[in-house]
C-alpha cells in the first residue's frame, strides 16, 4: 500500500473541523487589526530562501526541499513564508501604496527535519508581515495578535520570550565580542558551532548541542551592545507590551534560528507540563534589512508565524474543546428510485437559501435513514414518496420532537425559516 511521506499527515474529522475553526478566528482577528490576506507560492526560486532566510541558518542548509523542474530551474518548497511575502512586496511594488502594508498569510510550509511530535516536514503556518515602519508599537502590535489569539480560545499556559539584537552596528560590535570571548573555546564546541564561528557567530547561542554549557551562560550578552538608537526602540516596545497588560520574561540568548532579524525577537512557548520538546508555538520578529537584501528599496518589517500542529497540540494538553459541532438543518431520502430527481431538486432550492442540507445517496430504507438522520444530528428529516411527490405536499417530521408536519412545497423555506432560521 502507498503511504504518505514521512513528516506528512491527513487531515480530516474532528482535526479538520478544528483547524477550518482556528482559519475562522484568524481572518475575523485580523479584519480587527486591518491585516490583508496574501497567498504565495508554495515554491520560488531556492535563491530566495539563500539570500531571505539566510545560507548558515539549519533551515538552508539541511533542511529545504529543493528540486529542478523541467525546465532546469532551482526551485525551493517554501520552508517558511516571510521570505515570499517580501518577495511579493518587492514584485508587486507595493512599496508605493500608504506604510505600513500589514499582510496576514496561512498554509504548508516543508523543512526536511527528524519528524517527532510538534515537528513535522509539512506544517501549516499562520504569519503576518507589516512593512514599512519601524515605529515599536509595531513590535508590540504583532505579539499582541499571538497573545489575543490564544486569549480568544482560552490557552492559558503560555510565556512570551523577548530580546533584542539591535541595530546592524549593535550587531557587529556584539559579532566582534563573541568572536573573541569564543576563540579559546573553538575545539569545546560542536562541529556546527565551529562553522558558526566562522560564518555567524550569534547563532552559537541557539545551538541545540552547546546550548546548556557553562561557556554559553558565560557568553558576552546582547543587551550589553545595544546602542543608544537600538536600547530607546527595545525599551518602547517593553513599555508598549506593558501598556496592554501583556506579560513578557527577557531572555538574552534569544537569536531565534533564521539570520534574517534585527531589533525584537519573540518566542512565545508552551508552558504546560508534559508538552513536548517542540514547545515554541509561535515566533517572530524585525526584519529592517531584509527587504534590502533581496533586492527592494530600503524597507522595514516586522511578523511572526504560528505554527497550527502546535497550537492544537496545547489545545488538546489544556483539554480546550474549540469547536462547536455544526448541526445538519435538513436530511431527505426518497422512498424509491423515481422519487429521486424531486429530493435531489429541494435539496438544491434549500441549500440555495442558506440550509445545511444532506440526502440519502446510498438507498437505505426507512429505519436506517431515520438511524443515519441521527447520527448527522439532523433537525429536520424530509421524507419523498409517489404521494408528496403528485400532492407537492411535503412530510416534514421534527427529528429532536418527532412531531410531524404537513408542508406546500412552496411554503417549505417559509416553514424552515421560521423554526431553525434565525437560531
Ligand atoms: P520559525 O521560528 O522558523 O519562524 O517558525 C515559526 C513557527 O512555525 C514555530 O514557532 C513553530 O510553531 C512552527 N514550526 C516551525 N517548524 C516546524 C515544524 N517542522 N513542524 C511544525 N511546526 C513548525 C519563521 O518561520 C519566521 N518566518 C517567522 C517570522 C515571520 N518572522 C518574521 N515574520
Amino acid at each position: 500500500m502507498i503511504q504518505k511521506p514521512k513528516g506528512t499527515y491527513d487531515i480530516f474529522g474532528k482535526k479538520a473541523t478544528k483547524i477550518l475553526y482556528i482559519r475562522k478566528l484568524i481572518t475575523a482577528l485580523m479584519d480587527k487589526y486591518n491585516y490583508k490576506y496574501f497567498q504565495t507560492p508554495i515554491f520560488e526560486a531556492s535563491e530566495l530562501f539563500h539570500r531571505g532566510v539566510g545560507e548558515t541558518t539549519d533551515i538552508v542548509s539541511k533542511e529545504t526541499y529543493d528540486f529542478k523542474d523541467r525546465g532546469n530551474r532551482n526551485l525551493t518548497l517554501r520552508p517558511e513564508g516571510t521570505a515570499g511575502l517580501v518577495r511579493c512586496f518587492i514584485e508587486n511594488k507595493l512599496y508605493v501604496e500608504a506604510m505600513p502594508l500589514k499582510a496576514w498569510y496561512f498554509g504548508s510550509m516543508f523543512r526536511y527535519e527528524r519528524p517527532q511530535s510538534g515537528r513535522n516536514r509539512e506544517f501549516t503556518q499562520f504569519g503576518v508581515e507589516a512593512f514599512g515602519s519601524n515605529d515599536p508599537m509595531l513590535d508590540a502590535e504583532v505579539i499582541s495578535i499571538i497573545v489575543n489569539l490564544f486569549k480568544m480560545v482560552g490557552l492559558k499556559g503560555i510565556k512570551v520570550n523577548i530580546n533584542s539584537l539591535g541595530d546592524i552596528e549593535s550587531r557587529m560590535n556584539y559579532r566582534q565580542a563573541l568572536l573573541e570571548y569564543f576563540k579559546p573555546y573553538i575545539n569545546d564546541l560542536c562541529e556546527d558551532c565551529q562553522t558558526r564561528y566562522e560564518k555567524n557567530p550569534l547563532r552559537i547561542l541557539d545551538c541545540k548541542v552547546d546550548g546548556k554549557k557553562e561557556i554559553m551562560q558565560n557568553a558576552p550578552k546582547m543587551a550589553d551592545y545595544l546602542n543608544e538608537a537600538s536600547k530607546e526602540h527595545y525599551a518602547k516596545v517593553k513599555e508598549y507590551l506593558t501598556a496592554m497588560n501583556i506579560e513578557y520574561v527577557e531572555n538574552t540568548q534569544l537569536v531565534r534560528g533564521l539570520d534574517y532579524y534585527t531589533h525584537t525577537v519573540f518566542e512565545v512557548e508552551a508552558d504546560i507540563k508534559g508538552f513536548g520538546s517542540q514547545n515554541v508555538l509561535g515566533a517572530g520578529g524585525r526584519y529592517n534589512n531584509l527587504v534590502e537584501t533581496v533586492g527592494g528599496p530600503a524597507t522595514c518589517g516586522v511578523g511572526f508565524a504560528i505554527g497550527l500542529e502546535r497550537f492544537l497540540l496545547a489545545l488538546e494538553a489544556e483539554k480546550i474543546e474549540i469547536t462547536e459541532e455544526e448541526d445538519l438543518d435538513v436530511y431527505i431520502f426518497a422512498m424509491d428510485e423515481a422519487q429521486k430527481p424531486y429530493v435531489i431538486s429541494i435539496a438544491n432550492t434549500l441549500r440555495l437559501n442558506g440550509f445545511n442540507v444532506d440526502v440519502d445517496y446510498v438507498s437505505r430504507n426507512l429505519k436506517n435513514n431515520f438511524k443515519h438522520a441521527d447520527r448527522l444530528k439532523t433537525k429536520f428529516v424530509i421524507i419523498i414518496g409517489d404521494e408528496e411527490v403528485s400532492s407537492k405536499i411535503l412530510t416534514v417530521k421534527n427529528n429532536q420532537t418527532k412531531e410531524e408536519y404537513k408542508i406546500k412545497l412552496e411554503e417549505l423555506i417559509h416553514f424552515l425559516d421560521s423554526k431553525i432560521g434565525d437560531e
